[in-house]
């Protein structure tokens, strides 16, 4: 059975007392959520355990944005999954595109963060995406193909049960400018064709397909009207508990 769910990715916004009034806030309002949405937020790292704390006894699951590509040693500044778990994260998004930009984020290290982070009982919210150029190009099908191929390839049928994958083209993050629903749609069913190929029509139907990139209240529910998108991957109205909701509540 497919899942919907609307993901709030916090970035690098907010202090933990502004997080834990925005997760305190997000968990009063989630009461008016449909039984069959789940609601995700991904604060930064040093939230976490406090978050965790004002998510408690809410169906309002815990994310982190990101994972160490090692289990643990010397490796300054990384956060490993088992420190994601022993706080209570239950998902992590992975390769989103700003970590790709700024970070060198590639396939290949995806992978072993994606194993590490579905051993560690972590749900993987990966991230694919086409750029401006690659888009203006006509190339949003190859490149969406190719990193979904990248990662998704490397797992078996019974690992994609815990794997969500947000579309996000770069040119509609933080710019105002969303995908029409149209052009939402058609890439979904390009990755659910893509995972049909390896994994079977029933992989590729149960499959949870996020949209992301500018999602707003008003707009969110012409997108997730498409067949095959099944939720969002919020950014700035994810800051906004009202706005976050609303989107929540668009389907
Ligand atoms: P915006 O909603 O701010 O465009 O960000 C989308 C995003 O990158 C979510 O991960």
């Amino acid at each position: 059975m497919r899942k919907y769910i609307v993901a709030g990715n916090w970035k690098m916004n907010t202090t933990v007392p502004e997080g834990v009034a925005l997760a305190k806030a997000v968990v009063e309002k989630a009461k008016d959520i449909p039984a069959n949405v789940e609601l995700v937020v991904a604060p930064p790292f040093t939230h976490l355990a406090s978050v965790a704390e004002a998510l408690k006894g809410s169906k309002v699951a815990l994310c982190a944005q990101n994972c160490a590509d090692n289990e643990k040693g010397a490796y300054t500044g990384e956060i490993a999954v088992n420190m994601l778990t022993s706080v209570g994260c239950q998902y992590t998004i992975l390769g989103h595109s700003e970590r790709r930009q700024y970070y060198g984020e590639t396939d290949e290290k995806l992978v072993v963060k994606t194993k590490l982070a579905l051993e560690a009982g972590l749900k993987v919210i990966l991230c694919v995406g086409e750029n401006l150029d690659e888009r203006k190009a006509g190339k949003h099908f190859e490149v969406v193909t190719s990193q979904t191929k990248n990662v998704l390839y490397n797992f078996n049928e019974e690992d994609l049960k815990n794997i969500v994958i947000a579309y996000e083209p770069v040119w509609a993050i933080g710019t105002g400018e969303t995908a029409t629903a149209a052009q939402a749609q058609e890439i979904h069913a390009c990755i659910r064709s893509v995972i049909a190929e390896k994994f079977g029509i029933t992989a590729a139907d149960d499959m949870t397909i996020l949209y992301g990139g500018s999602c707003k209240p008003s707009n969110a529910g012409e997108l997730f009207a498409q067949k095959d998108v099944d939720g969002g991957l919020i950014g700035g109205a994810a800051l906004k508990a009202e706005d976050f909701i609303a989107i929540a509540t668009s389907f």
